[in-house]
């Protein structure tokens, strides 16, 4: 699902809550992104755990935007900070329509999470991006 112009990518990197978090929200949020997000050349990863949701979305800008607004309105989380919105000449999760992670041992707690700037935000998602490599090869 690589785009054939790298110009054409952007991330979108944020963190917000989730105003009530069980499995079957989240396995409503991911089915519904496999569905949408092929289509729409999107890939990504959603880390979760019960006082957040962390989400990259990567692909071409418009469909990147119409799909934030959407994700904005949604009543199933809140306190959306966006950390990230910027062109990336490449995906990290190209073969993911949405990859699911959980909590990590090593990240830093919400709190942390929500003062990281740009480029903080994507070194998070590129150590996922990496260990998702290393268990493939
Ligand atoms: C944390 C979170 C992440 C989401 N991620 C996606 C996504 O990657 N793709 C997607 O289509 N919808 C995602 N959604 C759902 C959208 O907010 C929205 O409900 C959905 O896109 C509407 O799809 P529809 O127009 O097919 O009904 C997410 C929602 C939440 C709360």
């Amino acid at each position: 699902m690589q785009s054939k112009n790298p110009e054409d990518i952007k991330h979108v990197i944020y963190i917000s809550r989730p105003t009530h978090f069980d499995h079957i929200v989240l396995e409503d949020i991911l089915q519904t992104s496999r569905s949408n997000n092929p289509q729409n050349g999107i890939t990504g990863n959603l880390i979760y755990h019960s006082d957040l949701f962390l989400q990259i979305l990567e692909g071409p800008p418009k469909a990147i935007n119409n799909l934030y607004s959407k994700i904005l309105s949604d009543s199933r989380h809140n306190d959306i900070i966006k950390l990230r919105d910027s062109e990336f000449p490449k995906r990290l999760f190209a073969s993911w329509a949405m990859k699911n992670d959980g909590y990590q041992s090593w990240m830093l707690s919400r709190h942390e999470i929500n003062k990281f700037n740009a480029d903080e935000a994507l070194s998070l998602f590129d150590k996922l991006a990496r260990e998702t490599d290393q268990f493939l090869s």
